[in-house]
Parts: structure tokens; C-alpha cells; sequence
């Protein structure tokens, strides 16, 4: 029973119980994005308004909705085609998530982010602490941890000033990267949750990323996605967590608590929680991987402490190349 980050390996999802038959359905989950990213690419250089406006709010929420339709979908056809094996996540192609980006150490994939505007990226604050932002690099644009889309480096990286690495309180960090992204369907971002919030129990959320497909195991090589639901902060704080504290101004429980349970891993920390199109967390530590009676545990985006930082850094605009 380990508590651990879930840095270094990917997200979720395969679990394997007794003699499963490999049913090979080469299928992934993938929803079109490229009128919302003319869009995003022509409102680049004021992304957050933009980002903010309610029609385009509408937009990534109903898009949100029919990816949320094809995962149930999707999830349910690959149970039935199969015998005895329960599929937590489902290969999910770059274009249903394409705020999703793979960030690496010297190469080594350790994390993920989220595209938050065209130069800055959102993730973990315990997967820069190791490393400069000049061995740190982003795989964009792709479905593949390996291959594909494009690699960008990082010019600046910042933990949130009140990050405890004991507590993992305020695990929140942010990236920079040198020039601005050109946004397309498959590199797109996706609004910050509203400071303050109110955030709800039960509600569906989308948890992506290369981690570990089950605990212990390997990682994905292709995107995993997978529906969890936010859980109440008092059913997780009795939950199998309780033993460790979960500090509710910055962290929040999402996952199920039947078992085995749809849960990020190893690999998916720094990576994306969105629910009705809004990135709503950051995927932080669990107590092993997808075990039903331990949900996942993830930054809290709305807790002001947080939330000002993040806008703070992200709003201030190229101020800075002009100094005397
Ligand atoms: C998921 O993608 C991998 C890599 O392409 C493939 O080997 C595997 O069969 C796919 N699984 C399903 C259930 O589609
Ligand atoms: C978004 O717009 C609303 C008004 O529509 C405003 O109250 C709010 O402060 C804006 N949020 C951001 C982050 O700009």
C-alpha cells in the first residue's frame, strides 16, 4: 500500500482477471474539434477571453457531452465483445483530448499537462521539481507517447510557491514554452474551472493520459481515457485515504468506489480532469492504482490559493521582454 505521486509511468486502465480472451477491436474514441480551433488559433493572442466567452463555453461543454456519450458507448462494447476482462480506460485518440500533452525528461515521458494557451501549460508541481526546464520537453498533438505530433522545449517552469512536498498541498505547476502554439484539432486549450466554484459530488469527469494501464503494470503507448465521477470530500475522507490526510482546500477525490474502479496511475500526474469541457483538476497521488475502495486525488483548480497563481502568471502577457 504505497501513497504515491503519479509521476514516471501513464494512466489507466487495462486490469486483467483470470483468463482473459484478448478481443482486438482496433477502435478509438475520437471527437472533431476543428471549427472551435480555427477559432482558438485566430483568438490566440487573447485565448482567456476568448476561452471565457459563454458561447464558446457552450461549445467545448456539448463537445464534452458527446465524448462522454462515446466513452460510455465505447466502454460497454468492449466489455460485452470480451470475456472476463473490464476495461477501465479505452484508447483515446489525441483529437477527443487535445489539451492533453506528454511532458518529458530528457526524452523520458514522466508526466502530463494540459494546454492551457498558446505559451503556457498546466500540470503537476511534484513533476518539475527534479528537473531544469532545459532537459523538460512537450509531445503535442499526438495519440502516441512515442511518436508523432511535435516536441516543443520548455523555456521556464514554475512550482506553486506553496507546494509541500510532505503534505503534496497546492500541487500545481506551470510551464512556458518559447514561442506560441499553433492551434489545431489536435492541439487545443481548455479552460481553467472559475475561481471559487462550487464543485459537485457525482458529477462525470474525463481523466486522460500515457500512465499505467494497471498498478505495477506497464504504461500505455497509446492515450488512455477514462469517465470517473467526483466524489464528496467526506465519503473520501473515509474512504481508504483517511489514513493520509487529504487537505479539502486543495485537493479533491474523483474515481468510484466500486471495485476494480476506473483510477488514473503511475505517469498520468500533471494530466487533465475535465468535466463539462472545463479543466476542473490535476491528477496528483493515489494509494496504489484503481483499487475501488482508494479514489484518486486531484488538485483542486478553484481554491483561489491556487486558481491566482496560475491565472496571475498565465495572464501576464510578453510584459517581460520589456524591461529597461
Ligand atoms: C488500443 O490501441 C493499441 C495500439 O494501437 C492496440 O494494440 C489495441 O488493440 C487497442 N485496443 C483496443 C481495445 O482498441
Ligand atoms: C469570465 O466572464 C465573466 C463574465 O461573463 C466574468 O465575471 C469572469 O470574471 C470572467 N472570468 C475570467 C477568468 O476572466
Amino acid at each position: 500500500m504505497k501513497v504515491a505521486y503519479r509521476i514516471c509511468a501513464l494512466i489507466i486502465i487495462i486490469s486483467v482477471f483470470g483468463k482473459a480472451k484478448e478481443v482486438v477491436v482496433s477502435h478509438k474514441v475520437e471527437i472533431d474539434y476543428s471549427e472551435l480551433a480555427d477559432e482558438a488559433e485566430i483568438n490566440k493572442h487573447n485565448i482567456l477571453e476568448f476561452l471565457n466567452k459563454t458561447r464558446v463555453q457552450e461549445k467545448y461543454k456539448r463537445l464534452f457531452g458527446t465524448l462522454l456519450n462515446k466513452l460510455t458507448t465505447y466502454t460497454k462494447a468492449t466489455r460485452r465483445g470480451s470475456t472476463r476482462r473490464i476495461v477501465f480506460g479505452v484508447n483515446t485518440s489525441i483529437a477527443a483530448v487535445p489539451w492533453q500533452v506528454s511532458l518529458r525528461e530528457k526524452t523520458y515521458p514522466i508526466c502530463g499537462g494540459s494546454i492551457i494557451t498558446a505559451l503556457w501549460l498546466l500540470t503537476a508541481a511534484h513533476c518539475l521539481l527534479r528537473s531544469r526546464p532545459n532537459d523538460l520537453s512537450v509531445r503535442l498533438g499526438s495519440s502516441w507517447k512515442t511518436h508523432g505530433g511535435e516536441m516543443y522545449d520548455i523555456k521556464e517552469s514554475y512550482v506553486h510557491p506553496k507546494y509541500i512536498r510532505n503534505t503534496k498541498v497546492n500541487d500545481v505547476g506551470l510551464i512556458k514554452l518559447y514561442s506560441p502554439l499553433r492551434f489545431s484539432a489536435r492541439v487545443l486549450p481548455i479552460r481553467m474551472v472559475e475561481k471559487g466554484a462550487r464543485m459537485l459530488a457525482d458529477q462525470a469527469a474525463i481523466v486522460s493520459g500515457w500512465g499505467k494501464l494497471r498498478e505495477s503494470g506497464p504504461s500505455a503507448t497509446f492515450l488512455q481515457s477514462s469517465t470517473i465521477m467526483t466524489i464528496a470530500m467526506k465519503l473520501c475522507r473515509h474512504s481508504g485515504l483517511d489514513r493520509n490526510p487529504i487537505d479539502p482546500a486543495s485537493m479533491f477525490c474523483a474515481g468510484s468506489f466500486s471495485q476494480p474502479a476506473p483510477d488514473a496511475c503511475q505517469g498520468d500526474s500533471g494530466g487533465p480532469l475535465v468535466s463539462e469541457g472545463v479543466l476542473i483538476g490535476v491528477v496528483s497521488w493515489g494509494l496504489g492504482c484503481a483499487r475501488g475502495n482508494f479514489p484518486g486525488v486531484y488538485t483542486r483548480l478553484t481554491n483561489p490559493v491556487i486558481w491566482d497563481w496560475v491565472y496571475g502568471l498565465i495572464s501576464r502577457t510578453s510584459r517581460t521582454n520589456n524591461t529597461l
